[in-house]
């Protein structure tokens, strides 16, 4: 198995867009409903959409290759804030999907690595993220990792309201 991560630019486009459109999919499938999740996918993940944050100086994004296939990709983003962690030195993991088929490979636990590493050498202190409170899998990645929940916040999607956990750890 051979597994590399590297960051992408803007003529990675097409596969996050490919990669953003099918790993949110597979993550919400059973709880969401198909129009909003349609919806949602094809505003976020749009060609323009994505060539937008690749342009975007505050947005950081990494492929994951395993034997040469793209198969999961993070994404950090800078300036971004939340109230439980004002006047921190924070940067957000904005996401961090993976291929079903590529799950439980050690995928992810690679992309947050090199997460960690850019958010230390950018000089941050502190990384925070926002997962759903439906997504327990999530939750327990995160924790195995070290962050630990310090809030929630709100975020509208399709016709509901839904809950993050905020999330964070140290650098
Ligand atoms: C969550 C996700 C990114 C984890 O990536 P992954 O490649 O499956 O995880 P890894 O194989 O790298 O696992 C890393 C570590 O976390 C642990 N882990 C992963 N998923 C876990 C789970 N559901 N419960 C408990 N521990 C878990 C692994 O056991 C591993 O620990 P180890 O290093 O001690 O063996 C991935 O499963 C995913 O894309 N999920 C769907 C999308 C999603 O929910 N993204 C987050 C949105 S906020």
């Amino acid at each position: 198995m051979n597994l590399s991560i590297r960051q992408a630019d803007v003529s990675d486009k097409n596969i996050i867009c490919a990669l953003g459109v099918t790993t949110f999919c597979e993550a919400y499938f059973e709880q969401d409903e198909s129009s909003d999740l349609a919806n949602y996918v094809l505003e976020s993940f749009s060609p323009a959409q994505i060539e937008a944050e690749l342009n975007d100086t505050d947005s950081t994004f990494f492929i994951a290759e395993l034997n040469g296939k793209a198969v999961g990709y993070a994404k950090l983003r800078e300036n971004s804030t939340v109230d439980c962690l004002k006047n921190k030195n924070a940067v957000e993991l904005h996401r961090i999907y993976i291929l079903e088929r590529a799950k439980g490979k050690g995928v992810g636990g690679e992309l947050m690595n090199r997460c960690l590493e850019t958010a230390r050498a950018k000089g941050y202190e502190t990384i925070w993220l926002g997962v759903w409170e439906e997504n327990p899998a999530a939750r327990k990645f995160y924790e195995k990792l070290g962050f630990v929940k310090v809030g929630e916040l709100q975020f509208p999607y399709g016709k509901t309201v839904g809950t993050n956990a905020v999330m964070k750890m140290e650098l």
